[in-house]
């Protein structure tokens, strides 16, 4: 099966390594829009033009599934994008939403980007959630900034206390899971995970190939970290 996979650059790396995991043999096309990056604080009218140009181009490469491996995306045009193409396309969140839901947590925390809470998607479907957004992490997180980025994350959690779980709503938190679980201590709900072990693929041959929009050392590097051997 062709999958089609978009983000703002390498965070979505996540979701295809989660998708390689249980689905191996398929044919992956992922777009990074890392010119573009981060998508976290743009407008409605911004994703939405920069996501039409992404699905032109995952059209162009014939693809049966388009997977939007990005929370921002998902949270703010997912419904905007479905009317633009045939394909069926995938949000990162729906399924994050109903394994939160099944698993009656007391008090959840979300993290995400600025766009992701202020859409209120999460909160909208699960009542007792705590939104936070971080819009210091995914510049750190590119840019790999370890001891800046802990001395962030301590801050962002300072009140917090008492949680059952924290979704990671933006693709790029899954590469400092080990900093946050460091910090919180508590379950960490990846998203890219969730959709993988739900998502039911046609298996054939294992392709990945890889756009990025703009390439430099520092996305080369951020590509071997997050995949390692896979590519
Ligand atoms: N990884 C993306 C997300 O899930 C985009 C983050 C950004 O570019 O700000 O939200």
């Amino acid at each position: 099966m062709r999958i089609g996979m978009f983000d703002s650059g390498v965070g979505g790396l996540t979701v295809l390594k989660s998708f390689i995991k249980y689905h191996p043999n398929n044919e992956y096309f992922y777009y990074g829009d890392t010119l573009n990056v981060p998508y976290g604080d743009k407008t409605k009218e911004e994703l939405l033009e920069l996501s039409k140009k992404i699905i032109k181009y995952l059209e162009n490469k014939k693809v049966d599934i388009i997977i939007i491996a990005c929370g921002t995306i998902s949270s703010n045009v997912y419904d905007d994008l479905t009317k633009i193409t045939n394909i069926p396309i995938y949000s990162i969140i729906k399924e994050t939403i109903n394994y939160a839901l099944d698993r009656k947590y007391n008090k959840i925390l979300l993290i995400a980007t600025s766009a992701t809470v202020n859409s209120h998607i999460f909160k909208k479907n699960i009542p007792n959630l705590i939104e936070m957004s971080c819009p210091k992490l995914v510049p750190l997180i590119e840019s790999r900034k370890k001891e800046e980025l802990n001395l962030v994350l301590k801050e962002y959690f300072k009140d917090i206390k008492e949680i059952d779980a924290i979704i990671l709503g933006c693709t790029h938190y899954p590469i400092i899971k080990e900093e946050i679980k460091n910090i919180l201590n508590t379950s960490i709900i990846d998203m890219g995970e969730i959709l993988a072990q739900k998502i039911k693929t046609k298996d054939t041959l294992q392709s990945i190939d890889l756009y990025f929009s703009k390439t430099d050392e520092k996305v080369k590097e951020n590509i071997k970290m997050i995949l390692g051997d896979i590519c």
